[in-house]
C-alpha cells in the first residue's frame, strides 16, 4: 500500500492567505507537464513493489489543467507504478473551473474523489480570501459534481476568518450539510509569513481572531459535524464513516508516498525528499539529470517526533504497540510517563493501548505535540 502525491502549483489568481508553492498560470504548461512526466519515470523506484493504493492530485490548483493533460499524467503513472484497480484518485478543484464536460472527462479517466475549494458560502469572506469564485458559483459546482455522478466528496472550508461571527460560522456549517457531501476539511485561518495576509497582520492592517473565539468556532465544528453523522478523524478533517481520505489517513499513519512536482514531498519510513520549490529550478533540473530534491536520512529520533506529529492529530492516536516495537522500552516508558501528566488534565485519554486527544486536548493539540518533541542533540 502506498500513495502518490502530484503538485500542480498552477493558480490563476493568488488567494491572500495560501502559503502552498504555487504561481500564476501562463496558460501553456507543456514545459512543467513534460518534466512531471519525466519525473515520474525517474521516482519509479522509490516506492519498490509497493502497490499504489492512492493518487491525489493537490495544489496550487489541479483544475487549471486540461482533461488531455490530466490523462497524460495518469496514463503515466499507471504506465509506471502498480496502482491498485480501485485505487482512491482524488482531485483538488476550484468551484469556477467546474463544468459539466470537465467532470465527465474526470469520470472518464476514473477519478473517484473530489475535493471542492469553497472556503465560505459568504461572498465578503471570498472577496477576502481574493477566491475566484462567489458562493454562486460554488453552489453550481457542488450541484454539478453530484449530477456528474461523484459520490466521494469533500469541501474545504476556512473559520476565524475576521468579521466571521459564531452564527454565521454555524450557517456556513448547515449550509454545508444540506449537500450530501461525505467529507469535510475546515482549517483555522492561518496566517503565514510572506503570504499577502501575513504581510497586513505585520502592519496591523488586519488581525487574527482572538483565542477565546477560535476555541468557540471549533467547538462549533466539533458538534455540528458530529450531529450531522460525520467523525472527527483529525483535527482539521471530519468523514461519513467509509468515507475517510485514504490518501491523507495513510500519511498520518506513516504509509510510504512519493511526491511529484516542485515542492513535493516523499517518504519511505526512513527518509523524507522534498522537491525543489521553484518551477523554472525543477523543469532545468529534471531535464539535465540533476538533483531536483533534497534529502533527509531520519534517524530514530527524527522518525519518533514524525510519528508523535502525525499520529496524536488522529482519532487513532498513539499505538503504544507500535511505540514499544520500533522505539522500544525506553520510547514507550518516556511516551507513558509523559501522557500521564495529559491523562490528568483530561487532555488525552487512553483507547486500550492508544493514547488518543480529548476535544479539550484537540483544542491545543500543537502545544500537546511539541511537548513530546525530542530535541535533535538530546
Ligand atoms: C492545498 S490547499 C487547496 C488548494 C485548492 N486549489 C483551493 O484553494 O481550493 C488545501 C486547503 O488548505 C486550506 N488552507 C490553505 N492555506 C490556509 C491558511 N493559511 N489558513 C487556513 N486554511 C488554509 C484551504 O482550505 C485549502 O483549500
Amino acid at each position: 500500500m502506498a500513495g502518490i502525491y502530484l503538485h500542480i502549483p498552477l493558480c490563476k489568481k493568488l488567494c491572500f492567505y495560501c502559503d502552498f508553492y504555487h504561481i500564476i498560470s501562463t496558460g501553456d504548461n507543456t514545459a512543467f507537464i513534460d518534466a512531471l512526466l519525466k519525473e515520474a519515470v525517474l521516482r519509479k523506484d522509490y516506492l519498490g513493489q509497493e502497490a499504489v493504493s492512492t493518487i491525489y492530485f493537490g495544489g496550487g490548483t489541479p483544475s487549471v489543467l486540461s482533461i488531455k493533460e490530466l490523462g497524460d499524467i495518469l496514463a503515466q503513472i499507471r504506465r509506471n507504478y502498480l496502482v491498485e484497480e480501485n485505487c482512491e484518485t482524488s482531485i483538488e478543484l476550484n468551484p469556477d473551473d467546474v463544468n459539466p464536460a470537465f467532470l465527465e472527462g474526470l469520470k472518464e479517466l476514473n477519478f473517484n474523489r473530489i475535493s471542492l475549494g469553497i472556503q465560505s458560502w459568504r461572498d465578503t469572506d471570498l472577496k477576502m480570501l481574493n477566491r475566484r469564485h462567489d458562493s454562486a458559483q460554488a453552489e453550481k459546482a457542488l450541484k454539478e459534481i453530484f449530477s456528474a455522478g461523484f459520490e466521494n466528496v469533500s469541501i474545504d472550508l476556512i473559520y476565524g476568518i475576521p468579521g466571521m461571527s459564531q452564527t454565521e460560522w454555524s450557517s456556513i456549517l448547515d449550509f454545508s450539510f444540506s449537500f450530501d457531501i461525505k467529507h469535510l476539511s475546515a482549517y483555522h485561518l492561518t496566517f503565514e509569513t510572506g503570504t499577502v495576509f501575513g504581510k497586513m497582520l505585520e502592519k496591523g492592517l488586519i488581525g487574527e481572531v482572538d483565542e477565546e473565539e477560535s476555541i468557540a468556532l471549533f467547538n462549533i465544528l466539533i458538534e455540528k459535524s458530529e450531529a450531522a453523522g460525520f467523525i472527527h478523524y483529525e483535527i482539521s478533517n471530519f468523514g461519513k464513516p467509509g468515507h475517510f481520505s485514504l490518501h491523507n489517513s495513510n500519511y498520518w499513519k506513516q504509509v510510504n508516498y512519493v511526491g511529484l512536482g516542485p515542492s513535493a514531498h516523499s517518504f519511505n519510513g526512513y527518509s523524507r525528499q522534498w522537491n525543489l520549490r521553484d518551477m523554472k529550478g525543477y523543469i532545468k533540473a529534471v531535464n539535465s539529470g540533476k538533483p531536483f530534491y533534497e534529502h533527509e536520512n531520519l534517524d530514530l529520533k527524527a522518525r519518533f517526533n514524525e510519528y508523535i506529529m502525525t499520529s496524536l492529530r488522529t482519532m487513532w492516536g498513539i499505538d503504544l504497540d507500535y511505540i514499544e516495537n520500533t522505539f522500544e522500552k525506553e520510547g514507550y516508558d518516556y511516551v507513558v510517563n509523559l501522557a500521564g501528566k495529559f491523562k490528568d488534565y483530561g487532555l488525552i485519554r487512553q483507547n486500550e493501548k492508544n493514547l488518543v486527544l480529548t476535544n479539550q486536548g484537540k483544542i491545543i493539540s500543537d502545544n500537546i505535540i511539541s511537548e513530546f518533541m525530542i530535541p535533535a542533540e538530546d
